[in-house]
């Protein structure tokens, strides 16, 4: 895992930018073309408006989504309007594979996602939740313990919602993770995931945090405040 300590917000979507460029541009060269999987929640928003205000390449770069809200895509709890909105509308339609929330049968819209998916992801962006939780993975729900599945549906969270979400082996199975962690609510959950002992149902993100071997942490220093040798 390598970790990088940013100030801001601001620095963590230049240093998360790069990163994730650094690795499309490494996919893109060895196999023609670059996936990437983007996260919802408010940190990785600075991120999408750094690419967007950027003249960062993308074309041959596919857009998917680690997890969604069960709303339609103009909700203003959609992921995908979030980034749509923040960076995506510049990026031709056919490129961007959203999680459709708004599907009535939300088991049958994660088998066509499931599909809908390349082989590998080539980078997942990822964030932390309070409890623990990344991507739409909730702590001891039933996708911490799924073997095979790469998309789910599930009711859990806060807010509550129905969900669609990648799954533990979908994030294994990804050749890059870059997992954007930002403000002082998460400081004392990031060190328990740091050190504490590895139990990916109690706290999802430690099959990123701790389990991939190839994992970027981006996180601010209030963020940061409780791990080791981060004290001011
Ligand atoms: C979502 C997410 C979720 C998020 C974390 C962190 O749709 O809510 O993908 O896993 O990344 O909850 O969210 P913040 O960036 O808002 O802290």
């Amino acid at each position: 895992m390598e970790m990088i300590v940013v100030s801001d917000v601001a620095e963590l979507a230049q240093a998360a930018r790069q990163k994730t460029l650094e690795a499309l541009g490494d996919a893109v060269r060895a196999r023609g073309r670059a996936s990437l999987a983007l996260s919802g929640g408010s940190t990785p928003r600075v991120l999408y408006q750094a690419f967007s205000s950027s003249k960062d390449p993308f074309d041959a770069v596919d857009f998917y989504f680690g997890d969604e809200r069960a709303v339609p895509p103009d909700h203003p709890s959609s992921n995908y309007r979030m980034a749509r909105d923040a960076w995506l509308s510049s990026i031709p339609e056919d490129r961007v594979h959203r999680m459709r929330g708004e599907a009535a049968d939300l088991d049958g819209e994660a088998l066509r996602y499931e599909k809908e998916l390349p082989e590998k992801l080539d980078v997942v962006l990822l964030g932390m939740g309070d409890d623990g939780h990344t991507a739409s993975i909730f702590p001891n729900t039933p996708p911490t313990t799924e073997k095979t599945r790469r998309v789910l549906a599930l009711h859990a969270g806060a807010p509550e919602f129905k969900r669609l979400t990648i799954t533990p082996p979908e994030i294994r199975n990804a050749r890059k993770l870059v997992v954007l962690v930002a403000g002082k609510s998460k400081a004392d959950r990031l060190k328990e995931v740091m050190y504490g002992p590895v139990d990916v149902v109690k706290l999802p993100v430690q099959l990123a945090l701790r389990e991939h071997p190839d994992c970027l942490l981006v996180v601010d220093k209030e963020a940061a405040i409780a791990l080791r040798n981060m004290r001011a």
